[in-house]
């Protein structure tokens, strides 16, 4: 991954070609290590989510598809026999992580299409499934482009563009979301000054985004979390883009931890505050973010994880949440692949997804 083009075709998730297996990039390994793994049984896939070697909610969608598909071929019952183990599997997969809404989105999507296609002989019921988790991630695909082509429109070549978390390509599929703007500008030979957030505690800021980005081409300064602050005082930061991993019908979005922060900062210094994501993050189910479950993950990560020693007293309590939700009155705009919805959110989400 050493030019634009390699960085936004990565494959970062396929089928295996004999398609009994799925093959991601592990994301945990890097920047060190740029490695595939292929998961063939539903523990390691559950075990592949939960531990974040694949992450980003599209990515995690698109996943979780081609992981039915796989296990689907592995069932060897047929018709109610083989929905209700196709409804445990999916459940299963399901239960890794909850705040992103692409797991269960994309997992609906497989199930709705085994029920439709139960009556069918076995071989033409994998056919129609293999055909939706390719659709899924086809779709990702454009829906990435169009967001970043939005996106892009906000921005002015030269600006500072202040990042939090990842939500690249290895996030979703080719372009991203939150960061697909300044790859899409870098590609038409604009260039921006981007501050990527670490992202504490898994650092998928300073491991994945800064990874991403400068390989790409772009000036990118990695900071701290808590040094937003002041290079937006700085005034190096004309725009802030995330991602989301559920946006509720009020547009209150949920991302991941710290990117509250980032709002109620870019708010002070007067910085507009951008979240892009595409429909399948879009949760009109969901009426506000108080109605969005917040995972919370071990305190290892927090007190031993990266560390040569433990960087805490043993016995010390943690909070240790891994999303938090931004309050719709701090978002500028929620950029989609529709198009780009302002306040007030109720109206403009329903006017293109309700
Ligand atoms: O815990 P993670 O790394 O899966 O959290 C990811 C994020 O919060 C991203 O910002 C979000 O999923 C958007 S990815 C396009």
């Amino acid at each position: 991954m050493d030019d634009i083009k390699q960085v936004t075709h990565v494959t970062n998730i396929r089928l295996e070609d004999d398609l009994k297996s799925v093959v991601i990039i592990d994301q945990t390994l890097l920047p060190n290590r740029l490695e595939y793994i292929s998961l063939a049984n539903a523990e390691e896939m559950y075990d592949a989510i939960y531990t974040l070697k694949i992450r980003g909610a599209p990515a995690i969608g698109i996943f979780a598809g081609y992981c039915m598909f796989v296990l689907a071929g592995k069932i060897s019952g047929e018709g109610e026999a083989f929905l209700a183990e196709f409804r445990r599997l999916k459940e299963y997969l399901n239960s890794s992580r909850p705040t992103a809404v692409n797991l269960s989105w994309a997992l609906g999507r497989m199930e709705r299409v085994a029920e439709a296609n139960i009556k069918k002989p076995k071989a033409e019921l994998l056919a129609a499934l293999e055909k939706e988790c390719r659709a899924i991630h086809s779709e990702d695909i454009e829906m990435c482009r169009a967001i970043s082509e939005y996106g892009l429109s906000l921005l002015k070549d030269g600006d500072g563009v202040l990042t939090h978390c990842n939500a690249g390509p290895l996030a979703t599929s080719r372009y991203g979301t939150g960061q697909g703007p300044l790859l899409l500008g870098r590609e038409k030979g604009m260039n921006f000054k981007v501050f990527a957030d670490e992202t504490r505690p898994l650092l998928q800021g300073a491991r994945l985004t800064s990874f991403e980005l400068s390989r790409a081409g772009l000036d990118v300064t990695l900071i701290c979390d808590n040094m937003a602050s002041i290079v937006m005082k700085n005034g190096w930061v004309q725009a802030c883009m995330v991602g989301c991993d559920r946006v509720a019908a009020n547009g209150d979005v949920a991302n991941k931890i710290g990117t509250s922060g980032v709002a109620i900062l870019a708010k002070h210094y007067g910085i507009p505050f951008y979240v892009l994501g595409p429909s399948s993050t879009i949760d009109m189910s969901c009426k506000t973010g108080a109605d969005i479950k917040i995972e919370l993950r071990p305190p290892e990560e927090i007190k031993t994880k990266w560390y040569a020693q433990p960087m805490a007293p043993e016995g010390v309590k943690c909070y240790n949440p891994s999303f938090d939700v931004t309050d719709n009155s701090l978002i500028t705009a929620i950029i989609t692949e529709k198009g780009i919805c302002r306040a007030p959110y109720g109206k403009s989400l329903a006017a293109l997804f309700g």
